[in-house]
């Protein structure tokens, strides 16, 4: 048998779970302040909730599910995203009936079959969060706040938002800009990619995200969606950018900007860090009117974000954390259990060492584990109830009663 790491997957330890542990609870005090509450959707979902809801024309559906059947012969997806789990929660508890608006957050493993490279995994980690029944761009400013929010609570200052608008399904809106684009292809069909005039066919927008040399250069010249959107998308994305202005937001306009997932309208976004190299989006999201209705409900005004947080755990730097903790020190284990209860019982992270290694070995242990206190119980405390405290910033040392401890540390 081979104990190797499936590929794409890995796992998370020490600093790297640090760094987790750090943006995870920073996330939850940010969403708590904008009045967004956790959801935990199942990993596994049923295939169409997929392939309805991102789209059987993208890459996701296409390419990168996870796919499995179960002994029923049910067919089953590990989730690429979070966004269409959240919408089923909503949709089949009638959530919109009760409530006029529904902010939620996420955080878990997604699954894509993608090919693994650094920031990419197969199974790799989201924050995400979704916010229901708001059509103005008050909901859109206020993903960008938060957003800014987390990244200063983070310390992250090299990141920058893309800003796009791709419109609507309204006749005279993204489906007319769209002939205009193909026609716009077509006439440089010589210089696309295979792919490319393939999705000039099927999906001409995601032409425009493109990463062949050629295809990016022709494109720089390809009409400008927000620019071609209809009267009321374009009111919408004004009113951002207005919005966006009030608040100092900064961002840049990127006409390219389409993303991988079929159920955007209006407004999308991307979060950028050149520090990423070459898989440089640390998030992405946008609104989603039409989801609901793809799903077979009533429409709902809904948008939301993913982070993620593989790649923003490249960027994080952890703040320097003071040393604290005890480590109990002896060879006599009866009594050594005992101050290593007492010591947890206050609330002290005590560690210690059962395997009778010498103390010089366990002393060299409480250095690497950078504790505060070390307690030496020797024969010499042990006979006296007494028991060595040192404290490993001061080097200072003193002798203190057992039953003394709790207090002195
Ligand atoms: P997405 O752009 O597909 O959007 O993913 C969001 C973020 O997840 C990406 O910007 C990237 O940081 C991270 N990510 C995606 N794939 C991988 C991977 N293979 N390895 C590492 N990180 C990855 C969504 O998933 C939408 N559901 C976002 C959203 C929420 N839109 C509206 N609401």
């Amino acid at each position: 048998m081979q104990l190797k790491i499936v590929k794409g997957t890995r796992d998370l330890y020490d600093d790297e779970v640090s760094r987790f542990q750090f943006l995870e609870e920073k996330a939850k005090d940010v969403f708590k302040l904008y009045g967004f509450k956790e959801i935990r959707t199942p990993i596994m979902e049923k295939t169409e909730l997929f392939t309805k809801g991102v789209g059987e024309d993208t890459d996701i559906v296409g390419k990168e599910m996870y796919q499995l059947e179960d002994r029923r012969g049910q067919s089953l997806v590990l989730r690429p995203e979070g966004t269409a789990p959240v919408v089923r929660h909503v949709i089949t508890n009638n959530l919109m009936a009760k409530n006029r608006q529904l902010r939620y957050y996420y955080m878990g493993p997604m699954f894509r079959f993608e090919r693994p490279q650094k920031g990419r995994y197969r199974q790799f980690h989201q924050i995400g969060a979704e916010f229901f029944g708001v059509p103005t761009a008050d909901a859109d400013l206020e993903m960008f706040l938060l957003l800014r929010q987390y990244f200063k609570e983070i310390n992250l200052t090299d990141v920058s938002f893309q800003l796009n608008s791709i419109g609507c399904n309204h006749e005279d809106c993204r489906p007319t800009f769209k002939k205009e684009l193909v026609e716009f292809l077509e006439s440089h069909e010589d210089r696309l990619c295979e792919n490319c005039l393939r999705r000039t066919k099927s999906n001409p927008l995601r032409v425009l995200d493109c990463k062949v040399p050629l295809c990016i250069e022709v494109t720089e010249e390809a009409p400008k969606i927000y620019e071609h959107i209809c009267g009321e998308c374009d009111d919408h994305f004004e009113e951002l950018k207005e919005l966006l202005a009030l608040h100092d937001v900064q961002y840049e306009l990127n006409a390219k900007l389409v993303r991988g997932l079929d159920y955007y309208t209006r407004t999308v976004f991307e979060v950028y860090s050149a520090n990423l190299g070459a898989q440089s989006a640390a998030g992405g999201g946008g609104r989603y009117d039409g989801l609901f209705d793809l799903l077979g409900a009533e429409p709902v005004s809904s948008i939301g974000f993913a982070l993620g947080l593989d790649r923003l755990a490249m960027l994080t730097e952890l703040p320097e954390t003071e040393s604290h903790g005890v480590f109990v020190l002896g060879h006599d284990r009866k009594a050594v259990s005992q101050l290593v209860a007492l010591c947890r019982e206050s609330g002290q992270v005590t560690h210690f060492d059962p395997s009778q290694a010498s103390m010089k070995s366990q002393f060299r242990q409480a250095n690497k584990l950078d504790v505060k206190y070390v307690l030496v119980l020797g024969e010499k405390e042990i006979e006296s109830g007494q028991v060595t405290v040192k404290n490993m910033l001061t080097s200072e040392q003193s002798t203190v009663n057992i039953k003394d401890v709790k207090s002195f540390i």
